[in-house]
């Protein structure tokens, strides 16, 4: 790959990096890793170049973000033994993502999660959108945001950071209002993977931006996600119907395999959840301010992820509809259950619930949600 610019902040470390991650399998070798963010070219979409950055921290950890869809492809961090490996699912060239993988790494938009077979009233006015998985509308449609090439541009300051904007037209996939989006990613030298979004609109709309990054803290999706420990900070969660849509109901997950409240491993009690995991739940910190809601850990890599939020619920999906057809860009094959998502964002189905936290965006407001992903490991 070459690389076409490359900012340096202060910082180098001359780290031993062994690639044995999620997308990529490589043997050890010394590289000189350098602060800062790096973009390299990374193909062509929709007659656009697109590029890969990597943003590189202090400790030589780093992070890389294609302009296409706003993916996050990698994360490559050290286990307790110094192991580097990717802790996300993601390819290494872009032909992985125009294959249409399950949304990896990708930001999600104009709305996040289920719209009830495609409609929602603005007004009186009804809007219909694609209905792109059975019934109902998922992740913005058929082209949504994972699937569209962001503008870039690199923040130059102390810290990486790379801002991403994407300008989503008046009824582009029967969304009413002109969408300015805009995205920044950071990586901080504490291994925060820091989300920013804020959007405006010329005519009222609905918004529920997420990533949908498939975190596997083993680092090898050889490995399912089951004996991994899941903490979540939600007293409720929102059941839903066969096809995924809430049915307006706000649960106790009390005494349920819902009840993440204290850290339980993920598999002890999947098989009592018809299909797996894949439910909003109801975050105790109810949105608003920037709270820590979950952690995930995994004893033998000895890595933990922390969420920290500013939206009101996190669907917990257990990759359950993985079945070992895509394969990494080194060939394996990714089954049932070898990744998670823990997606920050509004309830699904929230136009069509008026008794959930409302994800309506009219003109003159300017929307803001943050989110930031912390992994750390444990010795
Ligand atoms: C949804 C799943 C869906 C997955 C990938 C998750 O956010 O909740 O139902 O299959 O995304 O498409």
């Amino acid at each position: 790959m070459k690389s076409i610019s490359t900012i340096t902040l202060g910082l180098s470390a001359l780290i031993t990096v062994s690639m044995i991650s999620c997308n990529d399998q490589k043997k050890a070798e010394n590289m000189d890793v350098k602060k800062g963010i790096t973009k390299a070219s990374f193909g062509n979409a929709d007659g656009k170049e697109v590029f890969l950055y990597t943003l590189t921290n202090d400790k030589g950890d780093q992070v890389k973000i294609s302009t296409y869809g706003g993916v996050v492809t990698s994360w490559v961090a050290p286990d307790k033994s110094g192991n580097r490996s990717s802790i996300v699912l993601g390819f290494d060239s872009l032909s992985g993502y125009l294959a249409k993988p399950p949304y990896f790494g990708a930001l999600i938009g104009r709305y996040g999660n289920r719209i009830a077979r495609g409609k929602f009233k603005i007004d009186g006015f009804e809007y219909t959108l694609a209905t792109n998985d059975g019934p109902n509308h998922l992740h913005g449609g058929n082209k949504g945001f994972d699937k569209v090439v962001w503008e870039s541009s690199v923040a130059n300051d102390s810290i990486p950071s790379l801002s991403l904007s994407y300008l989503s037209k008046d009824g582009e996939e029967g969304y009413p209002g002109n969408l300015q989006v805009n995205v920044k990613y950071t990586l901080t030298d504490e291994d925060e993977l820091k989300i920013e979004y804020s959007a405006t609109t010329d005519k009222p709309t609905v918004l529920n931006l997420t990533n949908h990054s498939y975190f596997n803290l083993t680092g090898d999706v050889a490995n399912t996600i089951l004996n991994q420990r899941l903490q979540i900070d939600a007293d409720n969660y929102t059941p839903v119907d066969s096809t995924l849509i809430p049915t307006g109901q706000i649960v106790s997950v009390k005494g349920t395999p819902f009840d993440f409240t204290t850290a339980e491993k993920i598999g002890a009690r999947i098989d009592s959840v018809k299909g797996g995991y894949d439910h909003n739940f109801v975050l105790n910190s109810k949105g608003g301010s920037l709270q820590k809601v979950a952690t995930l850990s995994d004893d033998g890599s000895g890595r933990e992820l922390q969420v920290f939020t500013t939206e009101p619920g996190l669907q917990f999906y257990t990759g359950n509809f993985l079945d070992g057809t895509i394969k990494t860009s080194d060939g394996k094959a990714i089954n049932k259950n070898t990744a998670l998502c823990l997606e920050t964002q509004h309830f699904p189905n929230s136009p069509n619930q008026p008794s959930f936290p409302s994800t309506l965006l009219s003109p003159g407001q300017t929307f803001h949600s943050e989110t930031v992903y912390k992994l750390s490991v444990t010795k």
